[in-house]
């Protein structure tokens, strides 16, 4: 690990404190044990998520005050515009006011009932946009994927052998092949270059467009100047340039690499597919040139789009998150290496062996980060859809994915250093942590709503 000191200093703070022991204790037991139901002011360091989280620079709080908060042919959208095109190279703008307002305008576009949706790894509602339209998304991730300690630089690759089985198994049904970049749930791992090449060259032989979800698309463009030797030095617009000529379009939502509180955008080469979007944005988010957000908004997003891909900003964020990943697997918990773009991902298996899935361990291990120092992350189970590449049969496949996102800006290293010392606290009391039994269980999304108990 390098030191990278922070290329920022702070200009406005936002005070923070850790409540005490017995507050703790009861503000989790009002929540029901589910990190979603704390509130901001209960906690220390939150690294729930790196979503809509980080904070803007002075130059995109400037830009506020230039937005053009007009109806129809607002200034503000044609200085998006320009932006988004200048660096995806896509013609067709849509702004959104967040990713998956643009995976809703995309999938009911592309997808029809009984179509399958081809991944890397489709962020949760994006899978469940398609499961909306009838369709069924499939994860192509490899099976390396499962294996924290494979030491892989791209874990967040599609399995070219699955790809190739799907496309040919499933001809005909197969509506786009989607590359997250980097890979969220599979431990925000990057894609390389080179994978995504190939997934290209196969995808155009069966005649299906490739789309990328850009929520991260400048993390994984610099990881790859970092990681792939044949990129090493190149500039990182450059780069993720390059991924989305691979591409036909993409959806972003630029609450990560947008550096911005809310916003999104999607943006495509088809005119058609365009209109097809438009049209349905007026009638769910507004009208083309605001898209449900507001003329600042997009003033703000013009500048994040260009600061986040700035390598100070890039070499420092993926050191904070090698910090933390080193030094939690230092502390000796199992984390997933190397690294990867916006946060560290535990393995929670491997902290509790005697719990097993239906004990809920995930719940185990938010619960105790948070009782031993105010720390809040997440932690999930989904169950993918994956192919046998020998058959190109679907095969059901379980993921787990506990996470400690790191906000874009906010924190320094103390913050870290507080995160991996209540980690050690939790992993010293590991062999006695409880289970949890669900006791309210709500039909959609159990994984923001629900209740616990431990048992
Ligand atoms: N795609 C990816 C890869 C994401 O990680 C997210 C959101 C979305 C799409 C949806 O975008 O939230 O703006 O509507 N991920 C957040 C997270 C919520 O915590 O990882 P959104």
């Amino acid at each position: 690990w390098e030191h990278v000191p922070e290329p920022y200093r702070a200009k406005v703070i936002e005070s923070i404190r850790l409540p005490s022991k017995a507050e703790r204790e009861a503000r989790l037991r009002e929540a029901g044990y589910n990190p979603f139901y704390l509130k901001s002011q209960d906690i220390y360091v939150d690294l729930l998520t790196d979503s809509g989280t980080g904070a803007m620079s002075d130059a995109q709080w400037a830009a506020l005050m230039l937005g053009d908060e007009t109806y129809a042919g607002s200034r503000s959208y044609d200085v998006f515009e320009r932006t988004v095109r200048d660096i995806t190279g896509y013609e067709h703008v849509v702004p959104v006011h967040q990713g998956r307002a643009g995976e809703h305008l995309v999938m009911e576009s592309l997808v029809k009932p009984g179509d399958i949706v081809l991944s890397n790894t489709l962020f949760d509602t994006t899978r469940t946009h398609v499961e909306q339209r009838g369709g069924l998304p499939v994860d192509l991730l490899a099976d390396i994927a499962w294996d924290y300690d494979h030491p892989h630089p791209f874990k967040g690759n599609f399995d070219l052998d699955k790809l190739r089985a799907a496309l040919e198994h499933h001809r005909g049904r197969v509506a786009a092949v989607v590359a997250t970049v980097v890979n969220n749930l599979a431990y925000a791992s990057p894609v390389s270059l080179d994978n995504m090449r190939s997934v290209r060259e196969l995808a155009r032989r069966f005649g299906v467009p490739v789309y990328i979800d850009a929520a991260r698309f400048a993390e994984n463009a610099w990881l790859v100047t970092q990681r792939q030797d044949d990129q090493r030095g190149r500039p990182v617009a450059d780069v993720a340039r390059e991924f989305f000529s691979l591409a036909d379009g993409c959806w972003m939502s630029a609450k990560k690499d947008g550096l911005v509180n809310i916003g999104g955008f999607v943006a495509v080469s088809d005119e058609h597919l365009a209109d097809e979007c438009r049209q349905r944005l007026v009638l769910y988010e507004g009208f083309p040139t605001y898209g449900g957000l507001a003329g600042r908004d997009l003033q703000a997003l013009s500048v994040g789009l260009r600061e986040g891909l700035e390598s100070d900003y890039l070499r420092h964020r993926t050191a904070q998150v090698e910090y933390l990943h080193d030094g939690l697997r230092d502390a000796g918990v199992t984390v997933c290496t190397p690294p990867g773009g916006s946060g560290v991902y535990v393995d929670v298996a491997a902290l509790y062996p005697h719990l097993s899935p239906e004990d809920n361990p995930g719940i185990t291990v938010t619960a105790d980060l948070y009782l031993q120092g105010g720390v809040r992350m997440s932690a999930g189970v989904f169950e993918l859809t994956t192919v046998n590449p020998a058959t190109g049969n679907l095969v059901k496949r379980d993921f787990s994915c506990a996470r400690l996102a790191l906000p874009r800006r906010v924190y320094g290293r103390a913050h870290l250093d507080h995160v991996i010392g209540t980690m050690r606290k939790v992993l010293d009391g590991a062999g006695g942590a409880p289970a949890y039994k669900r006791v309210s269980s709500p039909r959609v999304l159990a994984h923001f709503f629900a209740r616990y108990e431990p048992v």
